[in-house]
């Protein structure tokens, strides 16, 4: 497939997608979350890519929405796009998503930065929600998954004033996982996605399900879910290959049966 905003290329058994629209700090227009999320449903069918990696460039990840796409539209006609249904099914990629964001990762892009799995963030990153500042709110999940992130008090703060937090103190509220240099970000994060990506790819894939369940779910039903899984990977040629390759002092040939 031939996009126009995003770059797409395979690294071992990792699948990494660039955003691509340096001009304006890889803003999201409409087409380009449309082919984001056609190409990660792509990957998640395809079985040679065990890992997703989603990245920008050094000086953005994304400025957020495309504000001239919003600019001039109206309420209804922005309501009839119902651009956030294709956001809804970035959630439904089970394959593992990294996310390297460095520089701006501001509205749509924080947003987008929360719907990866794992984040490794530069140094230079200023993560945030300015949508207030546009007189307007987050639509893809910035209310939510932000709060669910960082807990209410901090969220509500960067909700309310708009101003963007660094890489670290966003690491210090666990909003990103680790925070390197600007130069090593991305090679960091493919590093981890390939140490991610030599697991066993069913039970890489029945745990992403059950930890996102532990936000959604009541503790006794995320723990009826968790144990749904664990038996489904009893049942796994993986399962058999790990357990026997401890067994024999060897290393696991995984294979996703
Ligand atoms: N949409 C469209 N264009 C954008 C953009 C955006 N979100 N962010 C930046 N750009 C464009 C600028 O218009 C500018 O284009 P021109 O060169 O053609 O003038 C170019 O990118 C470079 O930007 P700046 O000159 O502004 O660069 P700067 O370094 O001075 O400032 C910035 C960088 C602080 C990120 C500033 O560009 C900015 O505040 N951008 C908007 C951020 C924002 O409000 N994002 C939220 C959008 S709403 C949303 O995301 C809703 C949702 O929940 C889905």
């Amino acid at each position: 497939m031939s996009y126009e905003f995003i770059t797409v290329s395979i690294d071992e058994t990792v699948g990494l997608i660039t955003l691509n629209r340096p001009k304006i700090l890889n803003a999201l227009n409409l087409q380009l979350v449309d082919e984001l999320v056609a190409e990660l449903e792509r990957m998640d069918r395809d079985p040679a890519i065990r890992v997703i990696l989603i990245t920008g460039n050094e000086q953005a990840f994304a400025a957020g929405a495309d504000i001239n796409e919003m600019a001039e539209a109206s309420a209804i006609e922005i309501m009839k796009r119902n651009q956030f249904a294709v956001w809804d099914r970035m959630s439904l990629i089970s394959k593992p998503i990294i996310g390297a964001v460095s520089g701006f990762v501001l509205g749509g892009g924080c947003e987008l930065m929360m719907n990866c799995d794992i984040v490794i963030a530069s140094e230079t990153a200023q993560i945030g929600q300015p949508e207030i500042k546009l007189g307007v709110m987050p639509g893809a999940g910035g209310t939510q998954r932000l709060t669910r992130a960082v807990g209410l008090r901090k969220a509500m703060e960067m909700l309310l004033t708009g101003d963007p937090i660094s890489a670290r103190e966003a690491w210090q509220y666990g909003l990103v996982n680790r925070v390197v240099p600007v130069e090593a970000y991305l090679q960091e994060a493919l590093k981890l996605a390939k140490k991610v990506a030599k697991q066993p790819p069913l039970a890489v894939q029945v745990i992403k399900k059950s930890v996102h369940k532990a936000e959604d779910l009541p503790l006794q039903e995320g723990m009826d879910y968790e144990r749904s899984g664990f038996y489904l990977l009893l049942a796994s040629e993986d399962r058999k290959e790990g357990m026997q390759a401890f067994l024999e002092k060897r290393k696991p040939r995984f294979t996703g049966n």
